[in-house]
């Protein structure tokens, strides 16, 4: 069933009174191309589903492919299959290129490029150009352009009561300018950049080409730069939103929730704040994955427990034990893979701005250093009609860690994601002031070593024993 935490019997109710109506009304008014005779999405019907382009990867709304793939046409994405470079992934006009991995099903935003060329005719000087949207789903955040070409203004076309506005103006004082001279500081000078805000659905650009430069720079003359042939739209920078259009409301998806989008147990209904047009779907907290698929909020699923053979456990003189590793396959996590930068001086980083300085297994601690530019502001005590004497370095903290957002009980459920993988070893739960964070694992009482690796646990005794036998015999 769909998200009940709004108000449960309420909704109940609504589920009962729209079962009631014939189910052959709700195939047929598919709308926009979501066809509701399909079943439910779910990880099984999305079996086979392309789930990546190049490097780019995505997920339900969006697919390749069969209809089964997307929700609707307006998701359908293209990667374009050009053996010679690496396969670019385009939303379904196919102009508007997916950049970046910024298709993270968890935000509406993607990070967009697009590019124009308007070949310029003799003796005409006015040209218009619009962009549109790929589709009413999604819309126009702001987009940053620049403009290549020479002597010619642009405007945008606001509405038919609005005069149209000045974008900027660009002039070719040397004729031989090569474009990508102009593109280096697009200045006005062969190119110019433009910020395009709150475009919505579509914008139109009008290009109006001055008779000065183009009298004077004939169009026969050879030495003319390729600059006078064309006008280039680019983007430098651009993102858009999507949203979903078969309610205008998450309030009115309560009272026709046909064709909901927020399927997943344990998702829920966010308005679109930018447009305010649609909604999107979001896990709740302290659940991930894709709210749009029947079974895609899970509870955190990202410790695996069975790092690959011959990871290096060793950052100059700091010991980097599992979870942790220094090589993707041999951390239990994403969060817990760190890079060894410098062995000889044991710069062990975590990410960009923090470096780790120790790990303690047993304890769940590890020390931490924040090598941010604001680390000397943040810490410091003062104490008024006092001088300021009590001066911390700041930056290091000892920090509590767990391994996964996961009741111990939870945890046990899933043998294969359970991290306490020791004998000897047991489960305990993380509480900070912040609320429950997760669980860690520690060996029993008489047992020490690594609880996260196959007889990590070891008898305080055995050990004891085991040594004097090695004094023994040397
Ligand atoms: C909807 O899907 C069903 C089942 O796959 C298919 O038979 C039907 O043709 C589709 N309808 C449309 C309008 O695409
Ligand atoms: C994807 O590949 C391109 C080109 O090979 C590269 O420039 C880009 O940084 C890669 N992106 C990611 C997220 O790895
Ligand atoms: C790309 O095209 C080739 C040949 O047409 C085909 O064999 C291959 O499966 C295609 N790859 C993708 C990812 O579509
Ligand atoms: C401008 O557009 C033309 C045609 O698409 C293309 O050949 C040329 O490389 C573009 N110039 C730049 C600088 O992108
Ligand atoms: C450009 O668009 C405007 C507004 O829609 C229109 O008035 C004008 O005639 C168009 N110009 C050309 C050259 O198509
Ligand atoms: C603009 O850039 C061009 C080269 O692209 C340069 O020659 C010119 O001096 C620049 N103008 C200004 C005002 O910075
Ligand atoms: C776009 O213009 C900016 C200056 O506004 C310039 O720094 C940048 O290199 C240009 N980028 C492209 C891709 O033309
Ligand atoms: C429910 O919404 C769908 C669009 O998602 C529409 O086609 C259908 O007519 C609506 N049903 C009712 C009973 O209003
Ligand atoms: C862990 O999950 C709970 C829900 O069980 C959630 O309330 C909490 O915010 C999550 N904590 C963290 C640190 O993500
Ligand atoms: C959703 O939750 C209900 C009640 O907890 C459960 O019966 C159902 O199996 C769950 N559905 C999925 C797809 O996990
Ligand atoms: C580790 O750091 C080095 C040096 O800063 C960098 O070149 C490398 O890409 C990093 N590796 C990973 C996996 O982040
Ligand atoms: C964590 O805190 C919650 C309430 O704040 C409490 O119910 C729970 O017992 C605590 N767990 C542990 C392991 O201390």
């Amino acid at each position: 069933m769909t998200s009940l935490f709004v108000d449960g019997v309420v909704l109940s109710l609504l589920l009962l009174a729209f079962a009631a109506a014939p189910t052959a009304e709700a195939a047929v008014s598919a709308h926009n191309g979501y066809n509701a005779s399909l079943p439910l999405p779910s990880s099984a019907t999305l079996a086979g589903c392309q789930r990546n382009c190049g490097n780019l990867t995505f997920d339900y709304p969006f697919g390749i492919g069969s209809q089964r793939c997307f929700r609707d046409p307006d998701f359908k994405l293209i990667c374009s299959n050009d053996t010679t470079q690496t396969p670019r992934l385009f939303l379904n006009d196919g102009i508007t290129e997916v950049v970046d991995d910024g298709f993270d099903i968890t935000s509406n935003f993607i990070y967009i490029s697009f590019s124009y060329s308007i070949p310029m005719i003799s003796g005409v000087n006015e040209y218009n150009k619009s962009w549109k949207a790929p589709g009413r789903h999604f819309a126009l955040e702001y987009t940053f352009l620049n403009i290549t070409g020479c002597d010619f203004d642009a405007y945008q076309l606001l509405d038919q009561d609005t005069s149209p506005m000045l974008l900027c103006a660009v002039t070719c004082p040397n004729k031989e300018i090569t474009e990508t001279v102009a593109r280096h500081d697009c200045n006005g000078t062969g190119c110019c950049s433009v910020l395009v805000p709150d475009a919505g659905n579509s914008f139109q650009l009008k290009f109006v080409r001055k008779e000065k430069g183009r009298v004077e720079h004939g169009e026969d003359d050879p030495s003319r730069s390729s600059l006078w042939d064309r006008i280039n739209v680019t983007t430098v920078f651009g993102f858009m939103t999507w949203s979903m259009l078969d309610q205008s409301t998450c309030a009115s998806t309560l009272v026709n929730n046909t064709n909901y989008a927020c399927i997943s147990n344990n998702s829920r209904c966010y308005n679109d704040y930018s447009f305010s047009r649609g909604y999107n779907c979001r896990c709740i907290n302290g659940y991930e994955g894709n709210p749009y698929l029947l079974d895609g909020c899970k509870r955190d699923q990202g410790y695996n427990p069975f790092p690959k053979a011959n990871c290096s456990q060793q950052c100059g003189n700091i010991s980097v034990p599992f979870p942790f590793g220094l090589e993707e396959g041999c951390s239990a996590r994403k969060l817990f893979l760190l890079n060894c930068t410098n062995m000889s001086t044991s710069s062990l980083q975590l990410n960009d701005e923090y470096l780790v300085t120790y790990i303690n297994v047993s304890e769940g601690l590890v020390g931490i250093e924040d090598t941010s530019y604001y680390k000397q502001q943040m810490y410091g005590v003062m104490i008024p009609n006092e001088p300021e004497l009590y001066i911390g370095s700041g930056e290091s903290a000892s920090m509590q860690w767990a391994v996964a957002n996961l009741t111990c009980h939870e945890a046990q459920q899933n043998k294969s994601g359970y991290a306490c993988v020791s004998n000897n070893s047991s489960c305990l739960g993380i509480n900070s002031t912040r609320g429950y964070i997760g669980y860690r694992c520690k060996c029993m009482p008489g047992f020490q070593g690594n609880p996260y690796i196959p007889n990590g646990c070891q008898g305080l005794l055995l050990r004891t024993q085991r040594h004097s036998i090695n004094i023994f015999t040397f």
